[in-house]
């Protein structure tokens, strides 16, 4: 259990809220599997109609905690089970995904969206994915979802190059499917899980299933980016890139 991670149910919604404020939601092993067992147990609710996804003003997520990325170094480790889990519990999620995104998008942060169904979007977003300047690679099958998303070019000038996209140019890309005052996220995605919550469950699902197409060919890219984000995180490259980070205030 964290505190770190806050799990709502009310009418036919359950909502996971990333609420670790003073590190910007940069989430934690235990964030992950909090917020792993959210979605699976929705999966097995017939109560559950919809799972939004939120963080706090200001910040949806920083991303994976630079620590454990870190930690994985020092200890030879690689990417941690609790980051794949979640991971893959977001591709088996059976309920419609919504995100309600204020403030900083970080890595996962953003990889995350690529397999929610609406994107609600504060105009205070920013969308970044510094997987490469980090001496990394893309991870969550972004490098499958993201030129399918966006286009080869976009998504190289994304993922690659690491251009950080602003609410407008992330709906312009794809990413979210509006945008709004910061102050209004929380409210409009809940307003479009109550109204996909209302709609005829059976046919929900079969229909976002049939668009979502077979979760195995993104299982097998999450674990094909794993493997080399795993090697990755131990070259000089990324060490060197995870100490600059903490470093920079000192
Ligand atoms: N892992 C660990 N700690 C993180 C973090 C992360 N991913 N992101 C932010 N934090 C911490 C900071 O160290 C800081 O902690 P401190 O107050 O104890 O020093 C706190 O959260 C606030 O972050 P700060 O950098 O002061 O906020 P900011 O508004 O200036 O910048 C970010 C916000 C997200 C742009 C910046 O923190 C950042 O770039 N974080 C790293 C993102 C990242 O690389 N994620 C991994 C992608 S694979």
């Amino acid at each position: 259990m964290t505190e770190h991670v806050i799990v709502t149910d009310a009418g036919g919604i359950r909502t996971i809220r990333m609420n670790r404020p003073d590190k910007k939601n940069a989430l934690t092993l235990a964030m992950y599997e909090a917020m792993t067992a959210a979605l699976e147990s929705a999966n097995a609710s017939d109560a559950v109609r919809c799972v939004l996804i939120a963080g706090v003003p200001g910040a949806f997520s920083a991303g994976n905690d630079l620590t454990d990325f870190l930690n994985a170094v020092q200890s030879s480790g690689g990417l941690d089970r609790p980051a794949l889990r979640f991971l893959a519990a977001l591709v088996r999620c059976s309920k419609p995904l919504v995100a309600a995104v204020s403030g900083v998008a970080v890595g996962v942060g953003t990889t995350m969206l690529f397999h929610c169904d609406f994107v609600v979007a504060g105009t205070d977003a920013r969308f970044s994915t510094p997987f490469v300047s980090l001496g990394l690679v893309p991870e969550a099958a972004s490098s499958l979802l993201a030129p399918l998303l966006m286009g080869q070019r976009r998504a190289f000038e994304f993922l690659v190059m690491g251009h950080p996209l602003d609410a407008p140019q992330a709906k312009d890309f794809g990413i979210a499917n509006m945008v709004v005052a910061p102050q209004d996220v929380d409210a409009e995605a809940l307003k479009a899980a109550r109204e996909i919550a209302a709609l005829p469950p059976g046919a929900v699902a079969l229909s976002r299933g049939l668009m979502r197409g077979a979760t195995e060919e993104l299982l097998a890219r999450i674990d094909q980016e794993a493997k080399i984000f795993s090697e990755r995180l131990h070259s000089p490259e990324a060490k060197a890139a995870f100490e600059a980070f903490f470093a920079r205030k000192r």
